[in-house]
């Protein structure tokens, strides 16, 4: 069985946080910023709105999109860094703010590689025949454990969700490959050290901001330029495909660096990359839902078109997917 997308959303919070506006914030300026990452600005939610909000507005987004209502979907699985709190899991908050009865609905920790996970996953079940229609959502609200006076990581990030149903397409349409790994020996280099079962908060971790991300800026986008090559010539592998054959490669947006970094190394031409950063700045496991989103909306996939998705983040992780545009039975 062939299993696609047939549907999309996405959701950015209408507050933007400019480089100009944290001048004001850090000792930092637009220029660093936009030369050292590429972002000009990015989206932050308001006090009174969490993740599973914009993760419901992206989800209702794709189901609209795939001509579907929540009642065709048959599980949930959203990826996130940021979950809304340690227990229950964000997606069963987001199976009730959608309506969902009983679904089975439960998160995916991957970091900013969860949508690539959660695609993979997802797509399991649909062709072991378990399910039919899978709702995936990368939705993250990162403002919220950033240190605000820390200059080398309050301007990477910013909040989002997107969302894709999976469901059967005709055979030779949908996810042609998969790949995903990754090394808990760099769990150490980008990571969220308390608020878990490891160190709960105290008034010491709070003092400490250890509730924030720690970032080995450096060693992450070293990973990060290594991982993402890695990951496209791998899939592409699996799927029996070259580069020539693809018509987008869709990165997770962490810094216009490390994509041009990779771009380089895989001797593809740069504009092949799709690229929204400046606008969002690193919405973790959002961003390649996003990205994906904007491309359909602005007409630029057609029927047939090979997309190549590939995110790479905390864990380590990394992965990919091969995706063949199209061959959807309803919807599309
Ligand atoms: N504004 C101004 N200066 C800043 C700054 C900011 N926002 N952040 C850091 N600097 C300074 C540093 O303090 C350092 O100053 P120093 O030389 O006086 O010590 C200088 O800029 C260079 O720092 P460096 O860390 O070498 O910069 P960089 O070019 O490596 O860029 C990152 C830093 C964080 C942008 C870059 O390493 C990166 O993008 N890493 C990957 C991050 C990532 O993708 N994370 C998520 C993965 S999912």
């Amino acid at each position: 069985m062939s299993v696609g997308i047939v549907g999309v959303g996405s959701y950015l919070p209408h507050k933007i946080l400019t480089n100009f506006d944290l001048e004001k914030m850090v000792d930092t300026s637009n220029e660093w910023i936009r030369t050292r990452t590429g972002i000009s600005e990015r989206r932050i939610v308001d006090d009174d709105v969490n993740i599973s909000d914009i993760a419901v507005e992206a989800a209702k987004k794709a189901l609209l999109n795939a001509g579907l209502e929540i009642k065709d979907i048959d599980l949930i699985i959203l990826a996130t860094c940021s979950p809304e709190m340690v227990m229950p899991s964000t997606s069963c908050l987001v199976q009730k703010k959608l309506g969902a009865k009983t679904i089975p609905a439960f998160d995916m920790l991957a970091g900013c590689t969860g949508l690539i996970y959660a695609i993979t996953t997802g797509a399991q079940f649909i062709e072991t025949g378990m399910y039919k229609k899978v709702l995936v959502i990368g939705a993250d609200a990162l403002s919220r454990h950033l240190d605000w006076t820390d200059r080398a990581t309050c301007v990477l990030f910013g909040d989002g969700a997107g969302a894709v149903v999976l469901g059967e397409v005709e055979d030779g349409y949908g996810i042609l490959s998969n790949y995903l790994a990754a090394t808990g020996a760099g769990a150490e280099l980008l990571r969220i050290p308390a608020g878990g079962s490891g160190m709960p908060a105290t008034e010491e971790s709070f003092e400490k901001k250890l509730h924030c991300i720690q970032m080995s800026g450096g060693e992450v986008f070293k990973f990060a330029s290594r991982a993402l090559p890695q990951a496209t010539k791998a899939v592409l592998k699996r799927a029996n495909l070259t580069l020539a054959d693809v018509k987008y490669i869709i990165p997770h947006q962490a810094n216009i660096r490390i994509l041009e970094t990779a771009a380089k190394k895989l001797g593809v031409d740069f504009n092949k990359l799709i690229k929204n950063i400046d606008k969002y700045g690193n919405t973790s496991t959002a961003s390649i839902a996003i990205a994906l989103d904007e491309l359909q909306r602005a007409n630029k996939i057609h029927e047939g078109d090979i997309l190549l998705l590939v995110g790479f983040g905390a864990g380590l992780t990394w992965g990919a997917n091969v995706i063949k545009w199209g061959g959807n039975k309803k919807n599309r």
